[in-house]
């Protein structure tokens, strides 16, 4: 595993993080096989873990104490985030700083996060949504800053709504945060426009989410799939989403060199970016971890696939069923 700086943190963080939305709640998961996958992924070098109150009401927070508990040897970086008050995602231009993240509910999650997991501190405490019009309220970051004081986290971030790179910038800019959780991989490549050029300036860290766009970018999705009832990916990928999406991973299927998987392909892509500090795959599943990590001492992919790959670029605007 190799290890890159976390921005003005200072902290050395493992390239493959580790996301826990996956096991907080999608259909499927099983606690032993997500522990056993996290414990292996902490022996491999992986020692960066995103979770969030709101993936499975802090069931997701609770595997991650647990995970950092039974490696009192290992530091292990804890990040999660704060759920918005209205419980919307995604977040829209007329919701309010006060709707989302007045200071009393600011304190009252971050509690709650800290007593799911059962630690004294988070590493990097996040807003689950945001917009950059939240600024103007001196009182959100105040908050933050506040309990940041008290020990009770260690960094400040946001978590940028899906394809929205434009709407962090401001944040970024401000000097008040050490962290973005932003979509980056082969189709969404936008955050290079304006959000990665601002966290170089102000050295904030950059973890890249959903690295395989949800699922599209492995490569196993047909304009068939479905999935079991309740699991969120139904409403996700509609017929509209999901043959579009198809369409443009088999685009990408004669690129994929031979001996070489695309989810592969798609890690080593993101590696490629510098300004990226982590890369956090979803996997419960112990194949996946090990698969995943491998692709970090593989490193960046070659120049010419990289700008083959770059011209695939997928900008979308969030519409009905984006979340
Ligand atoms: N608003 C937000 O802040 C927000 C939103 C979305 C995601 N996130 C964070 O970003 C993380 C990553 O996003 P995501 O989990 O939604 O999507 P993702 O990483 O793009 O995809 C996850 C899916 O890929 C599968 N997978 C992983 N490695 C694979 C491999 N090598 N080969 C084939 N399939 C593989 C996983 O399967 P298994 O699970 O079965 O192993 C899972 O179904 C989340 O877990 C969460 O921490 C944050």
């Amino acid at each position: 595993m190799q290890y890159r700086r976390f921005g003005r943190t200072d902290w050395q963080i493992s390239e493959i993080g580790y996301g826990m939305w996956g096991m907080g709640g999608w259909t499927g998961s099983d606690d032993d096989q997500s522990l056993v996958s996290l414990q292996k992924a902490v022996e491999l070098g992986c020692n960066f873990f995103d979770t969030a109150w709101g993936y499975g009401e802090g069931h997701s927070e609770g595997l991650l104490g647990k995970l950092v508990k039974a490696n009192p040897d290992k530091k292990l970086y804890a990040a999660t985030k704060i759920p918005p008050k209205n419980f919307q995602w995604p977040s829209k231009r007329e919701y309010t700083s006060n709707d989302c993240f007045p200071p009393d509910h600011i304190e009252e999650y971050v509690e709650s996060s800290l007593k799911n997991a059962g630690l004294n501190a988070f590493d990097l405490m996040q807003f689950h949504t945001w917009e950059d019009s939240w600024l103007k309220d001196e009182k959100v970051l105040q908050k933050m800053a506040d309990l940041k004081a008290q020990g009770l986290f260690h960094a400040i971030g946001i978590s940028i709504n899906r394809w929205e790179p434009w709407n962090g910038v401001q944040a970024v800019k401000s000097g008040l945060i050490d962290a973005v959780q932003v979509i980056y991989n082969i189709f969404d490549q936008n955050p290079k426009d304006e959000l990665f050029p601002a966290c170089r300036e102000q050295d904030v860290a950059v973890i890249a989410r959903v690295p395989f766009d949800e699922g599209t970018l492995t490569g196993t999705l047909t304009k068939e799939s479905t999935w079991p009832e309740g699991d969120w990916r139904n409403t996700y990928f509609v017929p509209e989403n999901l043959n579009s999406s198809v369409d443009n991973a088999d685009a990408l299927k004669p690129l994929v060199p031979e001996g070489m998987t695309m989810p592969e392909m798609a890690l080593r892509f993101i590696l490629g970016e510098s300004t990226v500090s982590t890369i956090i795959p979803g996997m419960r599943q112990l194949r996946h971890v090990e698969a995943n990590i491998a692709t970090s001492d593989k490193g960046a992919l070659n120049d010419s696939l990289m700008a083959q790959l770059a011209e695939h670029r997928w900008d979308r605007e969030p519409t009905e069923w984006s979340q």
